[in-house]
């Protein structure tokens, strides 16, 4: 299996660009199961959940083509014959967003079967919400033998629904459903992130008709049918915020091509309270940490866009493990995201979780030991641990890496880092 091995110590100095965002693209590819017409997607990134995605969708009838240049990569899906409305257990295992194929099956063919994804290692993860909300549609729901089974042979009605709590891939799969009901629905207290807006306008260029996007209140008039379109994916506001942070870590200075501010806006705003520096120009973002101070700890708490989003919680934790004094860092949206912290601390840093909060006194410095995480943002946590710490770091299971950051040691190879993958 491979590993990352990291040597710490140098400051990051160079370009890296930005991928289109992992947690855009996936649902993006589902939405080409809402018509029969193609649907061609700029900047995917080459990830192996999205491989997974294309698998499942190849499963469901959809013929894919991938173009791939120098820059990046395109895909076209045609989901003209769907041969099946199944998404199996092997492949919802692996992914769990798969279950975005939901939604839009059962709003074109009438039916769907969706394996239930069970557990992960972030927590328990229902999809009750996903499950009301197709019913508020009209679409009947039956659970049996581990699958999702749900129906709509008349079609699905507009309808208001109310989600209790913020849901991301919850949103994305009835906006994507209600797109092809009748009538109006409006799905109240919707997520906001930048990759349901991205979607949203991508299915608007596919000939939907949603408004209120970016706010909590989508409106959503349904269509009889979509059609043909083209849409480029967002720039990945994780991986800007990660590199960011790797940085803002190492005392370095980096152009992060390609992307956004106001991707970031409470990320952005904590680096600064913390005293890195950040400058939008023109495409891309500089960030330059203090040459000669330590960073100071500032606390965060996860919540759903724009604050301060739980895929960045792990990466904050490396950075604040060596920022001066201490700071308290909250996540509200995952029960049991706090994996990386027995890692970190065997790296040297000082870090005790009291439930949802971990409690971190920053430390001078971190030491190179080999580590190991269950989660792709874990992950990348101690690869930021490894950029600056003493000697040699060994980040086992980098398939969880694959799964989130492109080509993640030639970016950061670029900019200078002693990183490379050993098997
Ligand atoms: C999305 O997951 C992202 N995945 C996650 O990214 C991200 O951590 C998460 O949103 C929060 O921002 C994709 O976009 C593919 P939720 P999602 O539904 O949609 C509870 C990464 O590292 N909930 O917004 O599955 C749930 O348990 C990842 O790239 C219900 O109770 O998250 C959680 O506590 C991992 N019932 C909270 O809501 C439901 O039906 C938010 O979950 C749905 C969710």
């Amino acid at each position: 299996m491979d590993k990352i091995s990291i040597r710490g110590g140098i400051a990051l100095q160079g370009d890296i660009k930005i991928s289109g965002a992992k947690n855009a693209a996936l649902p993006l590819m589902t939405a080409c199961l809402l018509t029969d017409k193609p649907l061609k997607l700029i900047n995917v990134p080459e990830l192996s959940d999205v491989e997974s995605m294309a698998e499942l969708l190849s499963q469901l009838g959809v013929v894919i083509n991938i173009e791939k240049n120098a820059d990046h990569q395109t895909i076209e899906f045609c989901a003209k014959n769907l041969l099946s409305t199944t998404a199996a257990y092997d492949v919802v295992r692996k992914m769990r967003a798969s279950v975005l194929v939901l939604g839009p099956l059962v709003a074109r063919s009438g039916e769907a079967h969706v394996s239930l994804p069970g557990g992960c290692a972030i927590g328990i993860r229902p999809i009750d919400l996903h499950l009301k909300g197709l019913q508020a549609l009209g679409a009947t729901i039956t659970l049996e033998d581990g699958y999702v089974h749900a129906k709509a042979p008349q079609g699905l009605v507009g309808t208001t629904f109310t989600f209790p709590i913020v849901s991301v891939t919850g949103t994305e799969n009835l906006l994507m459903a209600a797109t092809l009901a009748k009538g109006e629905t409006r799905l109240i207290n919707a997520a906001r992130e930048p990759e349901i807006t991205d979607l949203a306008h991508c299915l608007n260029s596919m000939g939907a008709k949603i408004s209120g996007i970016g706010t909590d209140t989508l409106i959503i008039e349904g269509v009889d049918c979509l059609h043909e379109a083209t849409h480029q994916v967002i720039s990945d506001r994780i991986e800007t915020g990660t590199y960011a942070m790797a940085a803002a870590l190492t005392g370095g200075n980096i152009r992060l091509k390609g992307t956004r501010f106001d991707l970031i806006p409470t990320v952005a705003h904590l680096l600064q309270q913390a005293g890195v520096h950040l400058e939008q120009e023109e495409k891309d973002l500089i960030v330059k940490a203090p040459s000669s101070q330590r960073l100071q700890g500032v606390d965060a708490m996860t919540e759903p866009f724009p604050g301060f989003a739980t895929d960045l919680q792990a990466q904050w934790m490396a950075l604040m493990s060596l920022a001066e004094g201490a700071s308290m860092i909250t996540e509200t949206i995952w029960e049991n995201r706090f994996m990386h912290v027995p890692e970190l601390c065997r790296m040297g840093a000082n870090i005790t979780v009291h439930g949802a909060s971990a409690l971190v006194r920053g430390v001078k410095g971190l030491k190179g030991a080999p580590v190991m995480a269950t989660d792709l943002r874990a992950s990348v946590s101690l690869v930021l641990a490894g950029l600056i710490a003493e000697g040699e770091t060994l980040v086992n299971r980098v398939y969880h890496l694959d799964r989130g950051y492109e080509k993640v040691e030639e970016k950061l190879r670029a900019c200078g880092a002693d990183i490379e993958r050993v098997r």
